[in-house]
């Protein structure tokens, strides 16, 4: 189960402890649900990509967590940021994250969006036809444009995007008109882009998408005498949710799919072009864990609920994809567990409000504390305010050290909003 937590996570006296603190003095000093990050686990991420690809500008998908100190980590171990609105922008901004380091993506800027990241000089993702001469307008002088390469990646549908029909990007057989038009507006475009979805467990999306993005390139060279000098393949790397999943070979697949833009654009009589990566799940998601506070349990027919303080407010992601998590009992960690399993509800006006379906653990009481691994992406990101519950605060914790980096909201905040 160990192997789901952060890098630092361990069981000590019967505990569940990460960076050096154990989750109940974590839970008494910040509350419940608290989302603890683990620094070690967050700039080993970081440099496992800048290894396996060394020549390549990786940037993180700000989307999986919007937050200044990850985004300033992340920035100190060399990574970028990927933004796709005026707000994700302002994060990596505040982090000191400069221009050069930052693409802009999204399938509907803003004139404020598209004016903000010329400001920065960020990177524009082109992702329509009509935004070329939108983008050069307020200012933007470098591109890439988005193809959607018609790769039906083995993923949630919800997180599949290069698929065609995908609202995300340009037909292959639109994009040399956009290519055409940024130029003509001034826009000096750099290469191409591509992402195929989320949560892959292998490189089988991402090759394919290759291959075409190349057969694209060359024809755009003979057709518009124009060469892709970047090309970014987006994000999509997954991890290890629950046990009976296999753990994708992180480094191996940014490897195999860094040696397979080289050659395919070699075969083809390219130069090389230089590669850009786009992880956000495979950065920030294995590295943190959930803690909760349990409350009611009970029998409803034949299952046996535990009620947590949290639930689909502070992680959507099991009504959005049907997502799968685990989980121990970070206070009695070493504990025999129950013959029958549990299920795991929030605490929300919702029957659908089930964080997991079915889990082993030792018969859980009001008090104990139950911790969910994997929950550093697209958790608090997407968190609400549903039922009027104020969100989650975050921590980073390093050799026994924890700090705030994200404060619990307040009901006095939610009240502060209205008018
Ligand atoms: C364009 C783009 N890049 C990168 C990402 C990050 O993806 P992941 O978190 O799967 O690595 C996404 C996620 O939706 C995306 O849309």
């Amino acid at each position: 189960m160990l192997a789901l937590f952060p890098e630092t996570a361990r069981i000590e006296n019967g505990e569940l402890t990460v960076g050096g603190i154990a989750a109940t003095e974590l839970a008494e000093r910040f509350g419940t649900p608290l989302v603890v990050y683990c620094e070690r686990s967050l700039r080993e991420r970081a440099r496992l990509f800048r290894a396996a690809a060394p020549e390549a500008l990786v940037v993180y998908g700000t989307k999986a967590f919007a937050n200044m100190a990850l985004l300033r980590l992340l920035a100190e171990e060399g990574v970028g940021a990927d933004v796709s609105t005026l707000g994700e922008l302002a994060y990596a901004r505040a982090a000191g994250i400069e221009g050069e380091r930052i693409l802009f993506h999204g399938n509907n800027k803003s004139d404020e969006e598209l004016r903000a990241a010329a400001e920065l000089g960020a990177l524009v993702v082109l992702d329509a036809l009509d935004e070329p001469e939108r983008a050069a307008s307020v200012g933007v002088r470098r591109a890439l444009v988005r193809v959607t390469p018609g790769v039906e990646a083995e993923t949630h549908e919800a997180i599949r995007t290069g698929h065609r029909g995908s609202k995300f990007g340009l037909d292959a057989d639109d994009a040399p008109e956009a290519i055409r038009r940024a130029r003509a507006a001034g826009i000096e475009v750099e290469g191409l882009h591509v992402h195929v979805g989320s949560q892959l467990a292998d490189t089988r999306a991402h090759l394919q998408a290759v291959e075409l993005l190349a057969d694209f390139a060359a024809r755009a060279r003979e057709e518009l005498g124009w060469a892709a000098a970047v090309v970014d393949v987006g994000g999509g790397f997954g991890i290890r949710y629950v046990l009976d999943e296999p753990e994708p070979p992180l480094a191996e697949l940014v490897r195999e799919i860094a040696e397979a833009v080289r050659q395919a654009w070699a075969r083809r009589g390219l130069p090389e072009p230089r590669l850009i990566l786009e992880p956000g799940r495979s950065l920030v998601g294995a590295a943190a864990c959930t803690l909760y506070t349990v409350g009611a349990s009970k029998q409803a027919g034949d299952r046996r609920y535990v009620a947590i303080d949290g639930g689909m407010s502070d992680n959507p992601r099991p009504q959005l994809y049907g997502a799968r998590y685990a989980a121990l009992l970070a206070n009695r960690a070493n504990e025999e567990p129950a013959e029958e399993p549990f299920t795991i509800a929030g605490k929300h006006c919702e029957s659908g409000d089930v964080l997991i379906e079915s889990v082993s653990l030792p018969v859980p009481r009001r008090g104990d504390l139950l911790a969910v691994p994997a929950t550093g992406a697209y958790t608090l990101g997407m968190a609400s305010t549903y039922n009027g519950v104020p969100r989650p605060a975050a921590v980073l914790v390093l050799d026994g050290e924890a700090r705030t980096i994200l404060r619990r909201e307040t009901v006095a905040d939610l009240l502060a909003r209205e008018v």
